[in-house]
């Protein structure tokens, strides 16, 4: 029986680790300085190593106290395991950062040995919980115009129901039914924004007929009354290969692209489907103004929407794009040859998963 032998894994360095590894010994003096500590404090590593921490790096408490002094109550006390996370600002000669710094003990028999420090950049946090108060806010805007309109007619309706015509009343009922529709869209969508940005995509791999899933979407928005069969031009170049995708999410990005061809484009909407050497390729144009090249790296942005903003919310091309990319593609927007957008993208065959 041939004999394999089990490749051999090199033991992960300090310098692996995504968070700066800062380890002193009980004096307080460093040993170990990694490439993320390099890199958050800008101190080189043959500088720290071997110097008394508090000249390397030296943080403040909130009320400006030196911490190193500060904790050397808590570091004394045998059960003492070490401290939770808490923000420190690092007061280099060159920069001053605040940094959120966790801290524990290394004790042997009781007696400190070793005092490890794990160094995380606040500004990267702050950026994620401004941009998710940011997504608050636009989702609060964005649903303020829907549900007053849907109060205002309801409210009016109800108190002088007499005094207008079934037309009128047909028509403010329109309104309600068509935002209402808004609202949930609108929801749905800021849940999938809240999927992809906390990486909580879930891919469920199958065979999928792109042809038949093109035609459910245009099928779909034809029983929907929002378009006539004869709007839609559908080619499948040649054979594509055993597509491994997820029907669902495929569905969703080929039906967010025939929408805003026929919202944001005009004339025909052609779709071009072929396989490539990996996978498969799928084009939807239109004939309509089309994206302007400046605007062609902000279609896909959160909440971006050009001055053909109808009724969306911006989310579309978002969630579209996170989708491909989570099937290992890639989408993107050009120049139709009629004029109007063209938005292309790729997609690998891919391959079963076994769970
Ligand atoms: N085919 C197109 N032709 C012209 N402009 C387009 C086209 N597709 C998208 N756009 C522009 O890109 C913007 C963003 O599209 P996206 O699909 O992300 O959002 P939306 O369609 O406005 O709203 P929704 O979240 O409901 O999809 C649109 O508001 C529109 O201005
Ligand atoms: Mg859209």
């Amino acid at each position: 029986m041939p004999c394999h032998e089990a490749p051999t894994v090199p033991p992960v360095s300090w310098d692996d680790l995504p968070d700066g590894i800062v380890v002193v010994d009980a004096d307080g003096r460093v040993q170990v300085f990694n490439a993320a500590a390099v890199k958050i404090t800008g101190v080189a590593a043959t500088t720290a190593v071997g110097r008394q921490l508090t000249d390397v790096l030296p943080l403040l408490d909130e009320r400006g106290n030196d911490w190193w002094e500060c904790s050397r109550v808590s570091r004394n006390l045998p059960r003492v395991t070490g401290q939770p996370e808490r923000r420190l600002t690092f007061a280099g000669s060159q920069c001053e950062r605040d940094l959120n710094v966790t801290v524990r003990y290394v004790r042997v028999e009781g007696q400190l040995v070793q005092v490890a420090l794990s160094l995380r950049d606040t500004a990267s946090r702050e950026r994620l919980e401004r941009n998710r108060a940011d997504l608050v806010s636009t989702v609060a805007h964005e649903l303020r115009s829907p549900l007053t309109s849907v109060k205002g007619f309801t409210a009016t309706l109800l108190a002088k129901w007499d005094r207008f015509t079934e037309e009128q009343k047909k028509l403010m009922l329109n309104t309600v039914n068509t935002d209402a529709d808004r609202v949930t869209r609108l929801l749905a969508e800021v849940l999938d924004v809240s999927r992809i940005d906390s990486g909580r995509i879930q891919m469920r791999k199958q065979i999928v007929d792109l042809d038949l899933t093109l035609r459910r979407v245009v099928d779909g928005k034809v029983a929907a009354g929002e378009a006539t069969h004869d709007r839609f031009a559908v080619f499948t170049d040649g054979k594509l290969p055993e597509m491994w995708l997820d029907s669902d999410k495929i569905e969703q990005v080929l039906h967010n692209l025939v929408d805003n061809a026929l919202r944001h484009g005009a004339g025909t909407v052609t779709i071009v489907m072929r396989g490539t050497p990996t996978g498969a390729e799928v084009t939807v144009a239109d004939e309509g103004e089309g994206v302007p090249e400046a605007s062609a790296s902000r279609v896909f942005a959160k909440f971006w929407r050009g001055a053909t903003r109808g009724n969306g919310t911006g989310l579309g091309l978002y969630i579209a794009r996170a989708l491909i990319e989570a099937h290992g593609g890639t989408i993107m927007v050009g120049r139709a040859p009629g004029g109007g957008a063209e938005f292309r993208f790729v997609v690998p065959a891919g391959a079963p998963v076994f769970a």
